[in-house]
C-alpha cells in the first residue's frame, strides 16, 4: 500500500516536471540552459542562411593588411588582427606596411619566445598571455598572431628568437598556458606556423620532407596540445610546403590531422602571402587568405574563388564550412557581447614582463663567485658594449613593438647601483653591418677606449651578443660566430681587468667556446622586454637569484648539430629532407654521444641543490596507468632559489630507435635556503609511446624504462627503473 502510494506520487511529480520542461519554463530548463556552444552554433546557422555567396566570399580574404571583412548589413564587423609574439605590434596603415603614426598604440614589450621558454614556467606563460591578450583587446584586435611555436631545428634559424624550444613538451606546455592566458580575453590566439617552418631560407618555396614518426613525435605535439589543451581558436598555416603541398592547402595537415584527428573547430589563416591557389585552397585549404599582393578582389580567395564556385570547381559546402568556422571564432571574439574593456601598458603588464625576464636569465659560469656583485665593496663599474645601451623591441624584418619604454642594461644598472657606484660606459664595438650582415670594418679605437675604462674600474661588465637586426625573420644566420668583432673586445678587456663579467644578450645559440674557456663569469640574457635591464641588474646584484635554463642545445661547433651534420640544412633544390628524423636537439647529441657546449636545460643558480630519494609509486605498470614520480630537492646554499626539476625517460631495450632520453615532465620550484621540497610529477604510461609508422599508431612497448631526474639534460642526479607490462 505504502509503496504503491510512493510510486503514484513520484509518477505525478515526474509528469509535472516533464510538462513544465516541455513548455520550456520549468525548473529543469533553468538548471539546463542551452550551452554556450549550442547557442553559438544556432547563431551561426541563422547568420549563414541570411548571407549571399558574395558576402561569404568577402569573408575569406583580407580587405586590409590586418583585417578581413564581416557583413555590415548583418551586424558582423570586420575581423582584425595584430602580431605578436613580442607584444602587440604598432598600428600600421590599413592598406600597406607603413606605420600609422598613432600616439595611442604603444604597448608592453615582452621577452622573446626563447626567453619565455628559458623560464620553464607555464604560470609565467599564462600571465604573458593574459597581459598581451588584454593589450590586444584594448587595441581592438580580435586575433593575436601568437604564440609562435615551431621547433628549433637548427641553431641558425632566423626565428629562433620568436620560437621557443627544440623540445616538443616544453614548447607545448608553454604554448598551452600562453593561449589560455590570451583567450581569457575576447581575443583569439593564433598559433603559428602550422607546420614545419623551421628555417627561413627559401621559406616560401621549400618543401619539407620528414618521416611520419618525427612529424608526430617532434614537430606536431605542441600544436596538438595548443588545440586540445589550450583550445586555440585560430591557427596560422606556414609558408612552406610539406610533402609537396603548400601548408595553406595541405589536405593531410589541415583536414586529416588538424580538423579530423584533433577535432579543431576554429579557423586557419594563411601566413601573409602564403596562399598559392584558388581551387586547391578553396576545396582543401584554409579559411582566410591574408597578405597577398595586388587589389583585394583579385586575390585567390576573392573573385577567382567566386568564379570557381559558380563554375562548380569549388563546392558551396566547402565555402559554407569556411564561413561557419570564421563565424564561430567571431562569435567568441569580435561579436562577443558584454565584454570588459582591455588595458594597455598597465603596471601589472610591465611587472609580468619583469618577472618573465628575471626568470629567463641563465647563469652560465660563476667560478670566482664574483656574482652576485657585492656593491658595498665596489666603487666603479665599467659598462662596455653596444648591447648595454641597445633596445630590442624593434628592428630587423618582422614584427616589433612600439613600446612605451624599454630599460636598457646600462639604465638598469644605473637604476639599481647608480647612487653608490660610479658607472661609466664605453661602446666597445659597433653593430653596424652591411646587407649581408657582414660587419663593417671594426673600429680599434672602440676597443682601446673600452680597455682604458676597464683598466681603471673595479669591475668590467661586457655586454655582447646580437640584436634584432642580426637575428631577424626571413633570413637564417650564416654562422654561429659572435658578430661585430666581439671576441676581440672580450679578450682585450679580460686581459686588463680580472673582474670581468661577460653578459651575452642574444636569443639563439652562438659560439661561446673561447669565452667558456677563458672567462670565469658568464651570464646569458635575451631580447628581454621592456623591463629587461632592470631584471638583468637585479640578477647581477643578487636581488634575483637566476633560474633560467636553456631551452635548446648550444653545439661546440655547427656540424655537431643534426641538420648540419647530415648536411640537410637548408636543403637542396628547394627540398629540405629532415634526415635526422626524431633526433632533434639534445635527442641527437645524447644518442650520438656528442658533447654540447651547453646542453638543453642548462643553467646555474647562486645556490646549490641536491637531489635524493627518487621513487615511483609502483615498479610495474600497465597501459592507461599513471606513473607518479617523487624526488626530494634540497637547497644546500645560503639563499632561496628556484630550480627546474627535469624528468627524462628512456626506453632501454626498444625494438626501434629511441633517443637516449626524452623530457617527459618538469616542475619549477622555489626552495628556501636549507630547506627540502618533495617534488611530485606524474606522467601517463601512454605518454611513453612512440609513433609506429607501420601501424600508424602510438605504441607503448612493454619492457624496462629508465626514469632520470636532474638539473639539466646532462646533469642527471637520480635514476630508477620501471617496467611496463
Ligand atoms: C610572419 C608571420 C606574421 C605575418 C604578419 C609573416 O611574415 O611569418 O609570423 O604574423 O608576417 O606580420
Amino acid at each position: 500500500m505504502k509503496t504503491k502510494f510512493i510510486k503514484a506520487f513520484s509518477l505525478a511529480i515526474l509528469t509535472v516536471l516533464c510538462i513544465t520542461t516541455a513548455r520550456g519554463n520549468g525548473p529543469l530548463t533553468k538548471t539546463n540552459p542551452l550551452s554556450k556552444e549550442t547557442k553559438i552554433e544556432k547563431k551561426i546557422d541563422s547568420l549563414l542562411h541570411l548571407m549571399t555567396l558574395e558576402e561569404k566570399i568577402e569573408m575569406l580574404h583580407g580587405n586590409g593588411t590586418f583585417t578581413s571583412a564581416g557583413v555590415k548589413r548583418l551586424g558582423i564587423p570586420d575581423f582584425t588582427s595584430a602580431d605578436g609574439p613580442l607584444g602587440v605590434r604598432e598600428e600600421i596603415v590599413r592598406n600597406g606596411w607603413a606605420a600609422a603614426n598613432w600616439t595611442t598604440d604603444s604597448a608592453t614589450f615582452f621577452p622573446n619566445g626563447s626567453a619565455l621558454a628559458a623560464t620553464w614556467n607555464p604560470k609565467l606563460a599564462f600571465r604573458y598571455g593574459e597581459a598581451i591578450g588584454e593589450e590586444a583587446h584594448a587595441r581592438n584586435k580580435n586575433m593575436l598572431l601568437a604564440p609562435a611555436i615551431n621547433i628549433t631545428r637548427t641553431p641558425l634559424g632566423g626565428r629562433t628568437f620568436e620560437y621557443m624550444s627544440e623540445d616538443p613538451l616544453l614548447n607545448g606546455r608553454l604554448a598551452v598556458a600562453a593561449i589560455q592566458g590570451i583567450q581569457t580575453q575576447p581575443v583569439a590566439a593564433c598559433v603559428k606556423h602550422f607546420a614545419l617552418n623551421n628555417q627561413e631560407t627559401e621559406r616560401g618555396l621549400i618543401n619539407v620532407e620528414v618521416s611520419e614518426r618525427a612529424l608526430r613525435e617532434i614537430y606536431l605535439p605542441a600544436f596538438k596540445a595548443a588545440i586540445q589543451e589550450g583550445h586555440a581558436l585560430t591557427v596560422m598555416a606556414a609558408y612552406n610546403k610539406f610533402r609537396g603541398v603548400y601548408c595553406a592547402e595541405n589536405d593531410y595537415l589541415l583536414n586529416k590531422i588538424l580538423r579530423g584527428e584533433w577535432n579543431f573547430k576554429g579557423l586557419v589563416v594563411s601566413d601573409w602571402g602564403g596562399v598559392h591557389s584558388t581551387i586547391g585552397t578553396g576545396n582543401t585549404g584554409l579559411e582566410i587568405e591574408m597578405g597577398s599582393s595586388g587589389s583585394y578582389d583579385k586575390w585567390y580567395m576573392a573573385t577567382p574563388l567566386l568564379d570557381a564556385v559558380k563554375a562548380g570547381k569549388v563546392s558551396m559546402t566547402a565555402i559554407d564550412a569556411k564561413v561557419v568556422r570564421i563565424l564561430r571564432v567571431m562569435l567568441q571574439t569580435s561579436m562577443k557581447k558584454n565584454v570588459i574593456a582591455g588595458e594597455l601598458n598597465t603596471p601589472k603588464h610591465y611587472k609580468t614582463a619583469y618577472d618573465i625576464a628575471s626568470e629567463s636569465i641563465v647563469l652560465l659560469k660563476n667560478e670566482k663567485q664574483l656574482l652576485p656583485l657585492n656593491s658595498a665593496r665596489i666603487k666603479s663599474i665599467a659598462v662596455i658594449g653596444d648591447n648595454a645601451t641597445r633596445r630590442f623591441a624593434s628592428g630587423g624584418f618582422g614584427a616589433g613593438v612600439k613600446t612605451k619604454y624599454e630599460i636598457t642594461a646600462l639604465k638598469g644598472l644605473e637604476n639599481k647601483l647608480g647612487k653608490s657606484v660610479s658607472i661609466q660606459f664605453a661602446q666597445g664595438y659597433s653593430a653596424k653591418m652591411n646587407r649581408d650582415k657582414k660587419v663593417t670594418t671594426p673600429d680599434p679605437k672602440l676597443i682601446t677606449d673600452a680597455v682604458e675604462l676597464a683598466r681603471k674600474s673595479d669591475v668590467a661588465i661586457i655586454f655582447i651578443g646580437s640584436n634584432r637586426i642580426y637575428e631577424e625573420e626571413s633570413i637564417d644566420r650564416s654562422t654561429l660566430e659572435l658578430p661585430f668583432n666581439e671576441q676581440a673586445l672580450v679578450n682585450a678587456v679580460t686581459a686588463v681587468n680580472p673582474n670581468t663579467i661577460v653578459v651575452v644578450v642574444a636569443a639563439a645559440p652562438y659560439d661561446l667556446n673561447e669565452i667558456k674557456k677563458n672567462n670565469h663569469t658568464i651570464v646569458w640574457s635575451w631580447f628581454n622586454g621592456s623591463e629587461g635591464g632592470n631584471a638583468l641588474a637585479d640578477v647581477l646584484i643578487g636581488k634575483v637569484n637566476p633560474s633560467g635554463k636553456f631551452p635548446f642545445t648550444f653545439p661546440v661547433k655547427l656540424d655537431d648539430s643534426p641538420a648540419h651534420a647530415l648536411n640537410t640544412f637548408p636543403g637542396e633544390n628547394q627540398k629540405a629532407d629532415y634526415k635526422e628524423g626524431i633526433l632533434v636537439g639534445y635527442r641527437w647529441f645524447d644518442t650520438k654521444n656528442i658533447d654540447p657546449l651547453y646542453c638543453f636545460g642548462y643553467g646555474l643558480s647562486y645556490t646549490t641543490f641536491t637531489y635524493s630519494a627518487l621513487t615511483t609509486n609502483q615498479r610495474l605498470y600497465s597501459k592507461d596507468e599513471k606513473i607518479s614520480v617523487t624526488v626530494k630537492v634540497k637547497n644546500t646554499g645560503k639563499i632561496a632559489g628556484k630550480e627546474t626539476v627535469q624528468l627524462y625517460v628512456s626506453h632501454l631495450k626498444s625494438t626501434v630507435l629511441q633517443p637516449e632520453k626524452e623530457l617527459r615532465n618538469f616542475q619549477k620550484i622555489l626552495v628556501n635556503a636549507g630547506k627540502e621540497s618533495l617534488v611530485k610529477m606524474e606522467l601517463n604510461v601512454n605518454d611513453l609511446a612512440y609513433f609506429d609508422e607501420t601501424s600508424n599508431k602510438w605504441v607503448v612497448e612493454p619492457g624496462t624504462y629508465k626514469i632520470m631526474v636532474g638539473s639539466s639534460s646532462k646533469d642527471i642526479r637520480q635514476t630508477t627503473e620501471i617496467t611496463i607490462k
